[in-house]
């Protein structure tokens, strides 16, 4: 399939902080080297058709007709409709959507795709946005997907490099200094985030002092990673991140699989290891400081049953890409 014109942008992970961010606490994430691809090709009919093959391998979607569309492309007909893409096709051209990110694993694989089509939409029509304009939209996006997601992710994918979240402000993170290599392990073990949220509530709620105590140490491990990342203390940041692993097990968002997993990339050489998002399962990433060792422990993950690859921090944030 030809590609006539492309955008992507960048998934990410949330290296520290999750849950305390509910309380109104720092956040910090980091875009990473996996992408989303939105791209328009020539079909092979006269329609004008929308192809996620990643989510419809067998199923072209007619984007002149929105009923066909199921929910979980609401978003995208969202996009579609807002950036008036389907005028800008001509017949026979096909939106084609795929992504490296792992879907529902809570790296931002929606997002990438919202960010990367908003900025496909201006591309096709001429419309001349700013990148914090594409972020905006992007979010709109994100809200029809997630209710109520904090603006992290869409910020991420559209800017690339790091983020400091702290009470609905974003503030860039230098990340040119770091250099490590990140194992991300998905346990397969489903949770939601939704779910986990209330779990950490109702303990807040029953015992205040103690749970606070635990959210301010996250708060604290959060700061001080800020100035590491900064700074590129490699050594400093997964101390940090041990660190938050044992808070977050306190707040009793663990999980034997968390437990498991994580034992795995420290045993071969992690530098630091936690879970990542919400936690009760989902992914957990360890970093490290070389190809070598981090490619070893991707196998020995994957002979033990868990899926997982390797990426890196990105300073790239969306793009249109050279074809
Ligand atoms: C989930 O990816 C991160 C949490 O902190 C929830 C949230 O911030 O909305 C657990």
């Amino acid at each position: 399939m030809k590609e006539i014109i492309s955008c992507s942008a960048p998934g990410k992970v949330i290296l520290f902080g999750e849950h305390a961010v509910v309380y109104g606490f720092p956040a910090i994430a980091l875009a990473i080297n996996k992408r989303a691809r939105v791209s328009i090709t020539e079909g092979d009919d006269e329609l004008k058709t929308l192809f996620t093959p990643d989510l419809f391998p067998k199923k072209r979607f007619d984007l002149t007709n929105e009923h066909d569309a199921p929910t979980q492309l609401k978003a995208i007909f969202f996009l579609l409709k807002k950036m008036n893409m389907v005028d800008n096709l001509s017949n026979g051209q096909q939106i084609l959507i795929k992504s490296q990110i792992p879907p529902s694993a809570g790296l931002g694989s929606s997002a990438a795709v919202s960010v990367s089509l908003a900025m496909l939409g201006t591309k096709i029509s001429n419309k001349k946005l700013t990148l914090e304009e594409i972020n905006k939209i992007a979010f709109q996006a994100e809200k029809i997907q997630h209710g109520t997601p904090s603006g992290i992710d869409n910020f991420i994918s559209t800017f690339g490099g790091g983020v400091y979240y702290l009470k609905k402000s974003l503030e860039r993170i230098d990340i040119s200094k770091i250099s490590f290599k990140i194992v991300i392990i998905n346990t397969k073990v489903t949770r939601n985030t939704k779910d986990l949220v209330l779990a950490v509530k109702k303990r807040y709620e029953k015992n205040k002092e103690y749970t606070k105590e635990i959210l301010n140490e996250i708060k604290t491990i959060t700061e001080q990673a800020k100035t590491a990342i900064e700074k590129g203390m490699t050594e400093k940041i997964g101390e940090l991140m041990n660190q938050n692993q044992v808070a977050l097990d306190k707040l009793g968002v663990g999980h034997k699989k968390i437990t498991e997993t994580v034992n795995i990339l420290r045993s071969e050489g992690a530098i630091g290891a936690k879970l990542t998002g919400a936690g009760g399962g989902g992914c957990v990433l360890g970093i490290f400081s070389s190809k070598q060792e981090a490619s070893i422990a991707v196998k020995r993950a994957e002979d033990e049953g868990f899926e997982a690859f390797i990426t890196e921090p990105s300073k790239i944030g969306a793009r249109e890409n050279e074809l």
